[in-house]
């Protein structure tokens, strides 16, 4: 069935522009200029979100946003906001409004919001056929840390500048611009400056006059400094303010022997909305990231918290995983993967019954069928999450085996995962070592005389080989 989405506004502009982009997404959608309507819409139909307006004749966008949380705790809310009503849009958060959309809109800002919606929706219903307990953990687990995210993203826009700057992706783009910006105007000294950091350019620099932050920078315009009376080839100073969600983030400064012409101008005026707007994404776009991690890495907790016995298995297969990946000398982008892999192998277990997971006895061969779907349910969990297609697909396979005898997919050799097959032995021997309520560990001779007897059977020869002697220390 396709994804409806419901727009309350009483500006019948915003509401059109809101439902073209909606309907260009490939979502179905209707529109309410009031809360009665929207109210009567929200009884008849079932919506993926509703975007609501606050300022409302009849009833404000908090009163409804109260009306459908009190019907149906599930529907996300997303208000629409000025950037001057974010007292207004934190209120509504604290009624149980889950985003806001920030005036004015952008297709891409839409489009981010509605993917999340979408993953959401999916998880939850994932959800639903685990167990009430799990559940109810979860939520309240999500839309708490929900909560205090998005307060504390929206009360700190400011923030947001700071912190995106740290981030490797917007580094480049930084570098991207200086480079961009020099190749569009020969002969020319051209440097980024954060605002903050005007004033020190002139230590690497020689003799440079001393950068103050002008006012009309900050205000968001050009800055153009004729310094012809200093010695020197490039008498002209050209500052660009670089703004991000109405905030002026950093400075271009650009240094030529001439005043720039209004053409070279407005090229580096748009080679720097065009970068704003893809810095305002990748930000969002971490942030969303981030917001996913913490959501599995809950799930992990609360699947570790289910068995006392393995409460500490994921952490120590993770800590093997890595040592196998140092040994193994990949890069840290690998590493990167590994470790969300790794914390996360298991995760397809929220999904088996108590009964079955928890058992003390051996378990039948129908229940041994069951618990062998666990690493297609973590998959199926993370596939929905498109920043998480590798890790996906490494923990499809981390227990296959490498004369592919393993399940679910029986792939053997180079075929599995590289990644799936150092968690393979880390499980292996992690699960060989500690206690369960029916035995004890087994002694770390015997683990090693056994990963020694499975290589080339069950574990791949050489990164068995790499474990015992590098992590384990065996020689
Ligand atoms: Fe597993």
């Amino acid at each position: 069935m396709e994804d409806r989405v419901l727009i309350v506004d009483d500006d019948q502009g915003i509401r059109q522009t809101i439902r073209s982009i909606v309907e260009d997404l490939g979502y179905a959608c209707d529109t309410a200029p009031d809360g009665q309507e929207a109210l009567g819409l929200v009884e008849s139909r079932r919506y993926l979100c509703v975007f609501t307006d606050i300022m409302m004749p009849r009833m404000t966008g908090l009163e409804l946003i109260k009306k459908i949380k009190a019907r149906d705790i599930s529907i996300p809310i997303i208000v629409i906001t000025g950037y001057a009503s974010l007292e207004i849009a934190i209120d509504a958060m604290k009624c149980g409004a889950s985003d806001f959309l920030p005036k004015p809109f952008k297709m891409s800002q839409i489009q981010i919001l509605l993917n999340k919606m979408r993953r959401e929706k999916t998880i939850l219903e994932e959800n639903r056929r685990f167990s009430d307990t799990l559940q109810l953990y979860r939520i309240i687990d999500n839309l708490k840390g929900q909560l205090e995210d998005k307060a504390r993203e929206i009360s700190s826009l400011k923030a947001i500048s700071e912190k995106i700057v740290s981030l490797k992706g917007i580094r480049d783009l930084v570098g991207a611009i200086v480079d961009v910006s020099k190749q569009l105007i020969g002969n020319s000294e051209v440097k980024f400056y954060p605002v903050r950091g005007l004033p020190e350019p002139s230590r690497d620099n020689g003799p440079m006059p001393e950068l103050q932050v002008p006012d009309e920078l900050l205000a968001g315009k050009i800055v153009r400094v004729d310094n012809s009376f200093l010695d020197g080839e490039r008498h002209f100073q050209t500052l660009f303010p670089l703004t991000i969600e109405g905030q002026v983030f950093g400075a271009l400064d650009v240094r030529t022997e001439t005043l720039l012409d209004e053409e070279a101008e407005t090229k580096i005026l748009y080679l720097l909305n065009r970068s704003a707007e893809r810095m305002e994404n990748v930000a969002l776009y971490e942030g969303l990231y981030e917001n996913i991690l913490s959501t599995l890495r809950s799930m992990a907790k609360i699947l570790d918290a289910r068995d006392p016995h393995t409460s500490q298995h994921s952490t120590r297969v993770t800590n093997f995983s890595i040592a196998i990946a140092n040994a193994l000398g990949l890069s840290a982008e690998e590493r990167d993967v590994l470790y969300i892999a790794s914390s996360l192998h298991d995760i397809g277990k929220v999904g088996i019954p108590d009964s079955i997971l928890l058992k003390p006895d051996r378990l039948t061969e129908e229940e041994f069928t069951i618990i062998r779907k666990h690493p297609d349910i973590g998959a199926d969990i993370l596939k929905q999450l498109p920043p998480m297609y590798r890790e996906t697909e490494i923990i499809r396979h981390h227990h296959e085996r490498y004369d592919g005898k393993g399940y679910p997919a029986g792939i053997g050799d180079n075929e599995i995962p590289l990644l799936s097959r150092i968690i393979t032995i880390a499980d292996a021997y992690d699960a060989m070592t500690s206690d369960r309520p029916y035995r004890k560990g087994l002694a770390v001779g015997m683990a090693v005389e056994e990963i020694t007897r499975c290589a080339g059977s069950q574990f791949d020869p050489e990164l068995a080989r790499l474990f015992l002697h590098k992590v384990i220390g065996v020689f």
